[in-house]
């Protein structure tokens, strides 16, 4: 069968991230690295796609269930990357098309180098892709001959004082046909230093029986900048960061300061809304058109509409908040809640899995749990529905056009009927009916001319 296929390696360990979750599963922008090479390669829309997994296979089969096309291969052995792509063509089983060899690790390739490695790689057998970098460190270094044309690569740990001042480096992405692949591997032994089977071997395997090699080079040295250290994997995520607040830049949001603005890679933002310094916009959060977002404020997946503000320092997760609402600041808004229009959520103030009714006002120091709260609803500083007896959750009603008074307690399950008022201080232990008023506090006593008696001097 011939056509295009890609292997994508991803079976390394990770050593020198010291971390426990493997590599391509850490999170740049809030993706996962092997989310970005997966849709690189998908982009030349090749027949398969082996990913070469290893030992955390079980977790990145998980993540990427769901993507077609793909074929799962298990390095059950971390022999080295040429190893690696005899295990995916193992895998791709058997054709005579053009192999792309992508790494796991690699995120930020555009498709466009893909493309443009293509075109030049598929009547050749074997290209890749170079470039000529400021601080080559860690990398495979080109090797040239007088002609410019390429016979080897070499190894940081194996490069000579003058090899290591080459400053052309391969960026472990290439085009091979698959017959050639398969015998340059077989001849490849296993590296001096580090035991491993080097897939740059190929390269001076091709050179030795007169095969040219060609390459394209990238100039935007951020696409192929590999993930090996903790190090990079920040410098990366500031690059991402960039061209993402870029992006939105472009689409008309506004921003204090771009440079301390964090927006992951799924995340949407209307027109003319404006973010603050120190603004987290996590997950598939939605911002929605002119809205106003204070300093420091972090949202996760949250669904927020047009015209809204929200003041410094306001958390929301996985909740709602509709247009035109004021939320903030020191505002925490949890999962399941939602914040009807113009409704206004103070400082120090806690939502979770409540409704708060359109217009209504929960301004001051409170806990609104599992509350289902109307319209035109005034909630006085200090309200705390205790929604949990130690074993269940209960609900909480307020019903349009309730007052509450400041420091009430409301004990769930328990309802306030329409239009009715709680005095300040009162614990609500059984429903109000609809227009009245429930106090629960002790009257209060003057004793007269106390100081006098009390004060013996
Ligand atoms: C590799 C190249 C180097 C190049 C650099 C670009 C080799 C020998 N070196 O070095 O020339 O400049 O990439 O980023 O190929 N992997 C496996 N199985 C293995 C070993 C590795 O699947 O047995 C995978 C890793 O998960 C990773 C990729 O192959 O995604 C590259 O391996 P890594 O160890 O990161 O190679 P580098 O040292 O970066
Ligand atoms: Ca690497």
């Amino acid at each position: 069968m011939k056509g295009l296929s890609v292997i994508v390696l991803a079976a390394g360990n990770s050593t020198r991230l010291k971390s426990r979750l493997t590599k391509v599963l850490h999170p740049l922008c809030g993706r996962p690295l092997i989310d970005y090479v997966l849709d690189t390669a998908q982009s030349v829309q090749p027949r398969k796609i082996a990913v070469v997994l290893g030992n955390d296979r079980d977790k990145v089969e998980a993540r990427l269930r769901g993507r077609k096309g793909l074929v799962f291969a298990h390095q059950k052995e971390r022999r080295g990357t040429a190893h690696a792509v005899q295990v995916g063509l193992k895998a791709l089983g058997n054709f005579s098309g053009h192999v792309l060899i992508l790494s796991g690790d690699v995120p930020l390739l555009r498709p466009e180098t893909l493309k443009r490695l293509l075109r030049l790689g598929a009547a050749r057998p074997l290209s890749l892709v170079t470039s000529v970098v400021a601080n080559p460190f860690g990398y495979g270094r080109i090797l040239r001959d007088g002609e410019g044309r390429i016979y080897g690569i070499v190894e940081e740990k194996n490069a000579s004082p003058e090899e290591r001042q080459i400053n052309e480096i391969n960026a472990g992405i290439y085009c091979a046909e698959a017959g050639f692949l398969r015998k340059a591997l077989a001849q490849i032994r296993p590296d001096l230093v580090k035991k491993e089977y080097y897939l740059t071997d190929v390269v001076g395997c091709a050179a030795r029986q007169g095969i040219p090699v060609h390459s394209v080079s990238v100039t935007d040295g951020a696409e192929i900048l590999g993930v090996n250290t903790r190090g990079e994997l920040a410098y990366l995520q500031k690059i991402r960061n960039q061209e993402l607040v870029g992006a939105h830049l472009e689409n008309g949001v506004g921003m204090q300061d771009p440079d301390a603005v964090y927006v992951d890679a799924g995340v949407k933002i209307g027109e003319d809304s404006f973010l603050c310094a120190g603004v987290h916009l996590i997950g598939t959060t939605r911002l929605g058109k002119g809205c106003v977002v204070g300093p420091g404020c972090v949202l996760i997946d949250a669904r927020v509409g047009d015209g809204v503000t929200l003041k410094a320092y306001t958390h929301l997760e996985d909740c709602q908040v509709k247009a035109g609402a004021v939320v903030g600041p020191y505002a925490r808004v949890r999962p399941g809640s939602l914040i009807d229009a113009e409704a206004h959520v103070g400082n120090f103030v806690e939502l979770k899995k409540t409704r708060l009714g359109k217009g209504s006002k929960a301004n001051h120091l409170s806990y609104l749990g599992d509350a289902v709260i109307g319209k035109g609803v005034n909630v006085g500083a200090g309200t705390i529905t205790c929604n949990y007896d130690g074993n269940n959750k209960f609900q909480t009603v307020l019903a349009d056009g309730v007052f509450i008074g400041s420091d009430t307690q409301l004990v769930a399950p328990v309802k306030v009927g329409k239009g009715a008022y709680v005095g300040a201080g009162t614990t609500v232990t059984r429903d109000v009916p609809p227009g009245a008023l429930a106090v629960s506090r002790v009257p209060q006593k003057n004793i007269q001319g106390y100081k006098k008696k009390f004060r013996k001097d």
